[in-house]
């Protein structure tokens, strides 16, 4: 059997260490509080428009792996939470005080901005968009279009900049250091990008600070959850043809959810099948491999033990 097939019983859908801290569950990610510091475990859970629809084998690993490397070829930039890799699902990162507003950048028009752009949303950025614009366009420079953060079960909200500081939920210096170091991550990654022969179309950053008002990046960075990345020699000839561009992210279970069962985040989500949770588990391969370079190397076998065994040995638990 492909050992994605034979790791579709041991996904792991969520994590119970009540000695780590106190939990909080997150769509994709369980995180446990101690004093200055959190374990994050990505679990497998997947979610698109804000609702958990099931597990995907190896896409917690996957995922970590990559944001780790992320954090790691940034630290120029910017400082980030990370603290130790106990387990490949597994951080321990530094406790910061998340902003609530999400910090996008983004390269071309597509995703929820081309949708919110037709139905008229986008106008809560205040930036002006061009009324004639095409699908899956390129900016002539990055855009920068926050969101605020949405409590559980409702969805993230377009806002302007002079919003956020109007309504107080960052100060306007913050919030310049912020679109500057998100924009500069955003260069770093289309670069890394554009050397493993695909393109960084936009991405959401989470930043926070610390007691002494330090800026880092927390949560994950430039992950195929985070960011979509498309298929940079297939992109012209696509766009003139008005044809999908090739997708290493989650815009592909959207399109499932949208085309195949009529669903955009209203109503009862339908469940996963195991053939798109193996089609998907098969995409974060793929995206493990561009966008580091290697192959990603699964092991099959229960997730949630291996990472109690790891976090023992590290003394966590
Ligand atoms: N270093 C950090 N300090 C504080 N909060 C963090 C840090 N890293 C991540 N977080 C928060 O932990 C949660 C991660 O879980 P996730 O499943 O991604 O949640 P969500 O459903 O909010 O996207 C997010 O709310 C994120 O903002
Ligand atoms: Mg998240």
């Amino acid at each position: 059997m492909n050992p994605i097939q034979a790791q579709l019983a041991h996904t792991l859908r969520g994590t119970d260490f009540e000695e780590l801290g106190e939990r909080y569950v997150g769509k994709v990610r369980d995180v446990y509080a101690q004093d200055d510091r959190l374990i994050i475990v990505t679990t497998d859970r997947v979610s698109a428009f804000d609702h958990v629809l099931g597990t995907i084998p190896f896409k917690g690993e996957i995922l970590n792996r990559m944001a780790v490397d992320a954090f790691r070829a940034t630290e120029d930039i910017a400082k980030n939470h990370l603290i130790a890799v106990p387990d490949p699902n597994v951080v321990v990162a530094k406790k910061l005080k998340a902003y609530p507003v999400e910090m996008i950048v983004r390269q071309y028009i597509t995703g929820s901005l081309w949708r919110d752009y037709q139905s008229g949303v986008a106008d809560a950025y205040e930036l002006a968009f061009a009324p004639d614009l095409k699908k899956d366009q390129r900016f002539e420079a990055p855009i920068f279009t926050p969101s605020t953060k949405a409590e559980i079960g409702t969805h993230d909200e377009p806002i302007s900049k002079a919003k956020i500081v109007e309504r107080g939920l960052m100060t306007a210096d913050q919030l310049e250091r912020a679109e500057e170091t998100a924009r500069r991550l955003f260069a770093r990654g289309a670069e890394r990008a554009a050397a493993r022969g695909l393109i960084l179309v936009d991405t959401k950053y989470e930043l926070g600070e610390d007691e002494d008002g330090e800026l880092y990046v927390i949560d994950e960075l430039h992950t195929p959850d985070s960011s979509r990345y498309w298929i940079a020699e297939e992109y012209e000839a696509r766009f003139a043809a008005g044809d999908a561009q090739r997708m290493l992210d989650k815009e592909n279970l959207r399109g499932w959810l949208i085309e195949q069962h009529g669903f955009s985040g209203h109503g009862t989500p339908p469940a996963l099948d195991d053939e798109i949770r193996v089609t998907l588990a098969s995409r974060y391969f793929d995206a493990y491999a561009r966008i580091l370079g290697a192959p990603f190397e699964p092991t099959v076998g229960d997730v949630g033990d291996r990472i109690r065994d790891n976090l023992a040995a590290a003394g966590l638990l």
